[in-house]
């Protein structure tokens, strides 16, 4: 069995992870469920967007077997109480900006590991960090569970898709194009040779020009800091806020080509 988690608004990203789940288990469990653990009180939970019955048909056409998409008293009952604590992991980058949300993220996904009980599941790699966490937490809590990646699936002219971009004005989805820009130009210079983490993040934050910078860091695939010159591999990892939207995207350059 498989697993592809999401909470719905559903698009062409999360199709291709169920395809993928399909390539990889005879039966496929797609969860719906906007999960209120993993955002702050801050957070877009009550406007995240839904949209159940049009996500159950595209997961008809995609092969989906069946659609799990529990309640939130189903998930989180009375007198229910625990969490899973994540460590160094879930620390830099997003865990700076959503205290508490890679907890919820973590509780959730253990949650409908057990529930479900797949030997697969797939996760999109546009949420880097959480991938790298899920992965520690499938590890750490002996889930009997082989957790896959799946590369960005990106818009016609590069932007990465994300159910959040239904927050942009026309105006607004022009300017989420730097996000891949930023991408595409430190990408480029790594393939030029450049091997200065700190020259690709000038570059990252140049192109990013005055967008609001969460953050736009060069790290090792690992999450973990240069200490010197770039190896063969690294990691280019953005967040910004454009307008009313918080959009993620990254690269690793040195093992995906550059978009
Ligand atoms: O990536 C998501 O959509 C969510 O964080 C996940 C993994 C479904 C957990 O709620």
């Amino acid at each position: 069995m498989g697993l592809v988690p999401t909470m719905g608004a559903l698009h062409e990203g999360h199709l291709a992870l169920v395809r993928e789940a399909r390539r990889l288990a005879s039966f496929v469990v797609v969860s719906i469920f906007v999960n209120p653990t993993q955002f702050g009180p801050n957070d877009d939970f009550a406007r995240y967007p839904r949209d159940l019955d049009g996500d159950v048909s595209k997961l008809e056409a995609a092969g989906a077997s069946a659609v799990f998409a529990p309640s939130a008293g189903a998930m989180y009952g009375p007198g229910e109480e625990t969490r899973v604590r994540v460590g160094a992991t879930a620390a830099p980058l997003c865990g700076l900006f959503r205290p508490g949300h890679f907890e919820g993220v973590a509780t959730v996904v253990a949650k409908l590991f057990a529930l479900v009980g797949p030997c697969v599941a797939v996760f999109g790699r546009k949420d880097y960090q959480q991938l790298a966490v899920i992965r520690r937490m499938a590890e750490d809590l002996f889930f009997p569970v082989v957790v896959v990646g799946h590369p960005i699936v990106r818009e016609a002219d590069g932007v990465a898709m994300s159910s959040r971009n239904a927050y942009l004005s026309p105006e607004e989805r022009g300017r989420a194009r730097v996000l891949v820009e930023a991408l595409r130009a430190a990408g480029r210079a790594f393939e030029g040779g450049e091997r200065n983490p700190a020259v690709l993040q000038a570059i990252l934050r140049r192109v990013l020009g005055g967008e609001v910078i969460e953050y736009a860091e060069v790290l090792r695939p690992d999450l973990g800091p240069f200490e010197g010159a770039i190896g063969d591999r690294a990691l280019l990892v953005l967040a910004c806020r454009v307008g009313k939207a918080r959009l993620l995207d990254n690269l690793v350059v040195g093992e995906e080509a550059v978009p």
